[in-house]
């Protein structure tokens, strides 16, 4: 099938994208632009263009599988005829209009899009910027300080933003295709317009803001600084070095890193959306337990057009639960993640597990302790239909011991969701030894009802995130002991790309419920397996965390301080555990996180608790604060 087609009716050329699944611009739709664009400017009876394209969305990008190793025709070039013709081209917009597509539409003469329209360059999230003159065209038509925060952000804005801001000339009321047709065409080329609003910019100022917030990550200034090019060189000159720069970035370690986790986020959970069995209606959903995780659960399906039964102890609680659920959606709200509130009142608590008889999904999120959970899997097992899926959401606990005490322990799983959970995009799937295919095509279909990302984890003590977490925590005291600091530790990996260090971390999260977790595996530990006391010994000192206002960190100011007395505990146990304190560098504390990570995704891969390293990447980068623009730690192992 050709990608691209031409029709031609009075006067007027239809030119039609259709290059499934989104209309990607790969070599053979570039040929095929440009055989039309020459093939129109060669028919004098042609008096305008209009381009749209069939399927889901216009144009959502350049073809990424293509990126590093770029084809004839190159876009520049393709972009450079149709900005040329001497009739004018319009865009018929619809879907998403990425990257490649929007640069696209860009060199046309005007746009217009259908409602619902989202628009934007994404490229930095893929560790480029945009090559075939975003960056030149962009700031012409909308004003300089949009266009940077398109640019350098990534994020699409909507077809009312780009109408308000001048990136498209009209949203069409009815049919796209005969509006777009009575399009009326602008007098001056695009290139000859000068760049809006450069002169109220400082340069400076939004480089050291954007160096803060890029963690390393050098597209996003590579961006500012391509688009500082287009304010202050000739349109051309700043295309060439748009160029250059695009050329440069997209075989550079970062946008092979970024691509890599592209593609790994795509792959993961595919096995659940390809099984063959029904999942679950999920329009009427239960929870169990108003807590923070529950409440956040029940935020995110009532967001995403869930009702939910929410079930607590008693009256009280769940009228504790509901405040919390209405806490969540107010601040989603604020924040414009929702439009409205009505979402609250699809929202029921009370105490009577009876009113779950109705939801073919229940998601389990009381305390984590197996105790209470098997009361709760019990008494679930009682009310529920036979073919109802029964969810956990668990962060460490045995999945399999608790659909034993169902009868049918093929409809039990784990979900295990990160907190905020209605924010958080991670979800580990816990598949369990009896785990059936209609729980596993749910969690399949829940995930991307809720706009998740799923990753399939096997039963054991933390799944893929967890477990490689506490592996690697383990080390960093190890490294205490031998002659680091906290706030060493936590300086290298920020350096690395981390939003913040492990000891910032568990002083934000509170070192209690770790703590709890070790004694309770004390009495199984074996004698001759090195442990660390440091962190026992800050619990036994009262130092809970953040909330205690000391942990691995003072408080006392407001700030994370190092504090002395830490020091001096670390010392102690150095000297106990007979260790010779060294000096470590910051190169030396990351190499040594990363191969206890990688080794530690070797071992789960090998046990087949992750199905790919791809999978343990996408764990690591969305649940784990691991920088997006390194790949994770399976990618960096090679
Ligand atoms: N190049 C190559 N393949 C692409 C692609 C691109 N630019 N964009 C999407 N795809 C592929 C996906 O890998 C997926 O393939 P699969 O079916 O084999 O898994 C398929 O197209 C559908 O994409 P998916 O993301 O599952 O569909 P969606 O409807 O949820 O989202 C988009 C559509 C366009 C919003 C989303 O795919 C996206 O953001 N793509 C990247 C756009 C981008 O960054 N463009 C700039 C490139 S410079």
């Amino acid at each position: 099938m050709q990608p691209v087609s031409l029709t031609i009716s009075e006067g007027i050329a239809h030119l039609r994208i259709d290059n499934p699944p989104v209309n990607a611009l790969n070599q053979p739709l570039r040929a095929g632009l440009r055989d039309a664009a020459l093939r129109i400017a060669g028919m004098p009876d042609v008096q305008k263009v209009v381009l749209s394209c069939a399927g889901r969305t216009f144009v959502a990008g350049a073809d990424i599988r293509e990126l590093g190793a770029p084809l004839e025709p190159y876009l520049p070039d393709v972009l450079d005829l149709i900005a040329g013709s001497s009739v004018p081209w319009i865009a018929a917009l619809h879907g998403t209009v990425l990257g490649g597509g929007l640069e696209l539409a860009m060199a046309c003469h005007a746009r217009i899009a259908a409602p619902g329209t989202r628009l934007g360059l994404p490229e930095v999230s893929l560790g480029i910027i945009p090559g075939s003159g975003g960056t030149v065209r962009l700031p012409r038509l909308v004003p300089m300080s949009d266009a940077i925060a398109m640019v350098t952000g990534g994020k699409p804005v909507s077809a009312e933003a780009a109408l308000a801001m001048g990136l498209i000339d009209r949203i069409a009321s009815g049919d796209l295709q005969a509006e777009a047709q009575d399009m009326p065409a602008p007098a001056a080329p695009l290139l000859d317009r000068p760049v809006r609003e450069a002169g109220a910019i400082d340069w400076h100022a939004q480089e050291q803001t954007l160096r803060r917030k890029s963690r390393g990550a050098e597209a996003p200034l590579e961006a500012l600084a391509a688009l500082r090019d287009s304010a202050e060189l000739p349109a051309r000159d700043a295309m060439a070095r748009e160029r250059e720069r695009f050329l440069r970035l997209s075989v550079s370690d970062q946008s092979r890193a970024l691509r890599h986790v592209f593609f790994a986020e795509r792959d993961a959970g595919r096995s659940l959306r390809d099984i063959e069995a029904a999942p679950a209606d999920l329009a009427r959903v239960g929870v169990i337990g108003g807590g923070t995780m529950g409440a956040g659960i029940a935020a995110a399906l009532l967001i995403a057009g869930s009702s939910v039964r929410l079930i607590e102890r008693d009256a009280q609680a769940a009228d504790m639960a509901q405040t919390r659920v209405a806490d969540l959606l107010a601040a989603s709200h604020k924040r414009g993640l929702l439009r409205d509130l009505s979402a609250l009142e699809r929202l029921t608590t009370g105490s009577d597990y009876a009113a779950l008889a109705d939801c073919p999904l229940v998601i389990e999120a009381v305390f984590e302790d197996m105790e209470v959970k098997r009361q709760v899997f019990t008494r679930l097992d009682a009310v529920m239909p036979a073919d109802a899926v029964l969810a956990t959401n668990t962060s460490y606990l045995d999945v399999d011991t608790l659909a034993l005490t169902t009868r049918d322990p093929s409809r039990v799983l784990g979900l295990h969701f990160f907190s905020p959970a209605h924010v958080m995009k991670l979800l580990e799937v816990v598949r369990g030894a009896h785990t059936g295919p209609r729980a596993l095509a749910t969690a399949g279909a829940l995930a991307r009802h809720l706009r998740k990302t799923a990753v399939v984890a096997g039963v054991c003590d933390g799944f893929i995130g967890n477990r490689i977490m506490n592996a690697y925590r383990t080390d960093c005291e190890f490294m205490l002991e031998e002659g680091a600091l906290p706030e060493q530790i936590d300086r290298a990996m920020e350096g690395f790309g981390f939003a913040m260090g492990i000891y910032a971390v568990q002083d934000m999260s509170g070192l209690d419920i770790a703590w709890a977790a070790r004694k309770a595996r004390a009495a199984t530990r074996p004698a001759d397996e090195r442990y660390a006391h440091i962190a026992d010994r800050l619990c036994e000192a009262g130092r809970l965390g953040r909330k205690a206002g000391r942990g691995w960190y003072d408080y006392a100011t407001g700030t994370a301080q190092p504090d002395p007395q830490v020091a001096q505990i670390i010392a102690e146990e150095s000297a106990r555990a007979g260790r010779t304190r060294r000096e470590f560098s910051d190169a030396q504390i990351m190499d040594r996180i990363l191969s206890v990570m990688q080794a530690e995704g070797r071992t789960i891969l090998a046990e087949g608790v992750a199905d790919s390293a791809e999978d343990i990447d996408v764990v690591m980068v969305t649940g784990y604060g691991f920088p997006r623009h390194k790949g994770g730690p399976m990618f960096l192992a090679g």
